[in-house]
């Protein structure tokens, strides 16, 4: 009868002490004599996805770094002005940049008198600048003014330019 208390107690003793064994990958708790099923290359649910091959392009296009405005000067526009965009082209300029360069391009936008006020793009040398500078201007940023990268699509940029050339003609 003694001999079956030790052993009970033995064999409690061994399954607490194997409850508190750890998994490789630091779970605690259940013991598994047998982990080949688990441990495999397979992804787990909520296990975030492998990272893409070295080179990989991403479905929505490779975006190209413009390093100085000889390169911006190279790029083309490949969206037209034309009387369907115009007021698209207007409403976007309006909604980015009014707000500093005024709606007529003047460099008068009602932030000015607590903003640094901006230069006049409807005369000067700006007329003269091609559409790849205007749009690597709004892409990036220039001096102060912040780079419109994340906020303004590549297409829309165009439109601006667009809208920057009609206000320059006026
Ligand atoms: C927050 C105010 C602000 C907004 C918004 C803004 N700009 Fe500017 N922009 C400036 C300032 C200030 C300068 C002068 C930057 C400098 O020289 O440091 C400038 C400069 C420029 C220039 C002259 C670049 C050169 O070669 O000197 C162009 C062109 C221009 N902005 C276009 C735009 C367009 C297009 C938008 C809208 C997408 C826009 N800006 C939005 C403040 C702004």
């Amino acid at each position: 009868m003694k001999n079956i208390y030790s052993l009970i107690i033995i064999v409690l003793g061994t399954m607490i002490f194997l409850s508190g064994c750890r998994h490789d990958d630091g779970r605690a708790g259940d013991y598994y004599y047998r982990t080949d099923m688990h441990d495999q290359p397979s992804y787990k649910p909520q296990q975030s996805p492998r990272d893409p091959v070295e080179g990989t392009v991403p479905v929505t296009g490779y975006v190209m770094e413009i390093e100085d405005s000889a390169m911006a000067n190279r790029l083309q526009n490949p969206i037209g002005q034309n009387p369907e965009n115009a007021e698209l082209s207007r409403r976007l300029y309006n909604i980015h940049c009014g707000v500093c360069h005024g709606a007529g391009g003047k460099g008068d936008g009602t932030v000015t008198p607590v903003f640094q006020t901006p230069p006049d793009i409807t005369t000067g040398r700006f007329p003269d600048v091609t559409d790849g500078y205007l749009y690597w201007v709004i892409r990036d940023g220039i001096g102060i003014m912040p780079s419109y990268y994340e906020h303004i699509k590549s297409d829309e940029r165009w439109l601006i330019v667009n809208h920057i050339r009609s206000l320059q003609g006026e």
